[in-house]
């Protein structure tokens, strides 16, 4: 399991967003590196290459909605680290379509997409719940 107990940050939503998109990523990585030939694997590519680019953009937004109703300080860094991954990820699919989902570029993605994924969820929504525990009524 990618996702850890330790991952989360204590606001409910949040967590089960991010556990969910663990599991996809997880499985999305699990598909990658199954023996068989690439092209087997271009329909779970395209499965989680769609979900991401709705999922990603919904908890995107639930989290910044979230961020507004605790008037939260750092809301415009955390929009603008979403939106520059949000960008990242739509070129990325876009490219992938349109390239026929190269190996090389769809192993690399994998790859960003999970160290990204863990890197954000500890270090940068980890601080929404420490300025709610700090500020103390929420
Ligand atoms: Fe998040
Ligand atoms: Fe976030």
């Amino acid at each position: 399991m990618m996702w850890k107990d330790k991952y989360k940050i204590g606001i409910p939503l949040v967590d089960k967003q991010h556990k969910e998109l663990f599991d996809r990523v997880e499985k999305f990585v699990e598909a990658l590196r199954k023996d068989e030939e690439w092209d087997a694997k271009l329909p779970e590519i395209k499965k989680t290459l769609a979900f991401m680019k709705n999922y990603v953009v919904e908890h995107f937004d639930d989290e910044e909605v979230y961020q507004r109703k605790i008037g939260y300080p750092l809301q415009k860094e955390h929009h603008l680290i979403h939106k520059d991954f949000t960008e990242y990820v739509m070129q990325c699919a876009a490219s992938f379509e349109k390239e026929g989902y190269p190996e090389k570029g769809v192993q690399q993605f994998a790859g960003k997409l999970l160290a990204w994924l863990i890197n954000h969820v500890v270090a940068t929504d980890l601080k929404m719940s420490e300025f709610v525990k700090k500020d103390g009524d929420l």
